[in-house]
């Protein structure tokens, strides 16, 4: 596999016997300095990027296009677009398929209100024939795997069998259904059915997104959805050692879980990792707030710990507030207490 090219290494990904495990992509997180991190907690099969926003007169921001000619994983990454322009789509595309990547993704799920309301991202799921017009062309200039990030629909499902019959017309090489509507933004109640309903009625496989929060759980949503793989994004935030974790369990090893003191070396890591020289220090500790949001959650006591590190203004007090809670050798499963709620909530 080491003299393939992205592309077809990739493919090969998508023809593996093992489940596929992506890394989401999440604008302003998934960077090439998170990305390296995340390999080094052995890390997804592959990397989606941040998306590239598309329009008549655009050019691919250069710090993700970077991000692809450094990418530090060894694995394949999927550059992603987002836009509702046909023709700029398919140019870009073209220039994109240039770069060493996997694949070209189409994001069909972006829920902020100032991406849909122009109708691109999840705000093309109300409009299927614009979808149907861009897939065609992308599909005609696209000649590496091309690939589609969709939610289940705008503001209800009941246009996703619509959606799943414009998806295999195009032919595209994989689809990534993430199990909420638009209006539902992250709310609970992710429909691992209807992720399985695209399993079955794509040809192409299926990565099922949204919610994967511990092994265990991940596994349950394979067998339910039957899909190809897994998406993870916030999950893998809060542990990057669930993908490690994913596969010692399909291995039917013992999960191997991080002591709190490992937990806070990874917190130590991504600081180091988001340090931008010349940043100020409350701007570099406001920046890593954002990462504790979600790995917050994964700590006993997320409420206490979370209100603490909400207020911190410095890097002493970030830390410390970090160590009265994780320095300690107690193994951590990084499992929010609400996901299994909102399991529960699913059954
Ligand atoms: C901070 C953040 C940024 C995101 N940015 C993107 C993006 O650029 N493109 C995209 O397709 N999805 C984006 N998403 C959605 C995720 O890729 C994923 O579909 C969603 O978080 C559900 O998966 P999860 O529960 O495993 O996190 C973003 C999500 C978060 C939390």
């Amino acid at each position: 596999m080491l003299d393939m090219t992205p592309s077809a290494t990739f493919a090969a990904l998508l023809k593996g016997a093992e489940p596929l495990l992506a890394l989401a992509p999440m604008q302003d997180v998934t960077d090439l300095a998170f990305w390296r991190v995340m390999a080094r907690y052995g890390g997804a099969d592959a990397y989606w990027t941040e998306y590239f926003r598309v329009h008549a007169a655009s050019r691919p921001e250069k710090w993700i296009v970077d991000s692809i000619l450094q990418n530090p994983t060894g694995r394949p990454v999927v550059a992603q677009m987002i836009g509702n322009d046909a023709a700029a789509l398919a140019r870009t595309a073209g220039e994109l398929q240039r770069l060493p990547i996997g694949a070209i993704d189409l994001n069909l799920g972006c829920p902020a209100p100032v991406v849909y309301r122009k109708c691109a991202g999840g705000g093309l799921l109300r409009e299927p024939a614009k979808i149907d017009a861009i897939l065609g062309a992308l599909r005609e200039a696209v000649a590496i795997p091309l690939t589609v990030k969709t939610r289940i629909g705008f503001d209800s499902p009941a246009a996703f069998e619509e959606l799943l019959a414009i998806f295999s017309r195009h032919s595209i090489d994989l689809l990534t259904v993430h199990g909420r509507t638009v209006a539902q933004m992250y709310r609970p109640g992710v429909r691992y059915d209807l992720i399985g309903e695209a399993a079955r009625r794509l040809r192409c496989p299926v990565l099922a997104n949204g919610n994967v929060h511990g092994p265990d759980h991940a596994l349950a949503v394979l067998a339910e959805t039957g899909a190809a793989g897994l998406m993870i994004g916030r999950g893998a935030i809060r542990n990057p050692w669930l993908f490690e974790q994913i596969r010692q369990r399909r291995r039917g090893e013992a999960v191997r879980l991080p002591a709190g003191r490992e937990v806070l070396a990874y917190i130590h890591e991504l600081w180091d990792a988001q340090a931008t020289p010349g940043c100020p220090e409350a701007a570099q500790v406001q920046r890593l707030k954002k990462f504790m949001n979600f790995i917050g959650e994964g700590v006993t006591e997320a409420g206490p710990f979370l209100f603490e590190i909400r207020r911190v203004t410095t890097r002493c007090d970030f830390f410390r507030a970090c160590a009265d809670h994780l320095d300690h050798d107690r193994p951590m499963t990084l499992e929010p207490a609400e996901a299994h709620a909102a399991d529960a909530v699913n059954q």
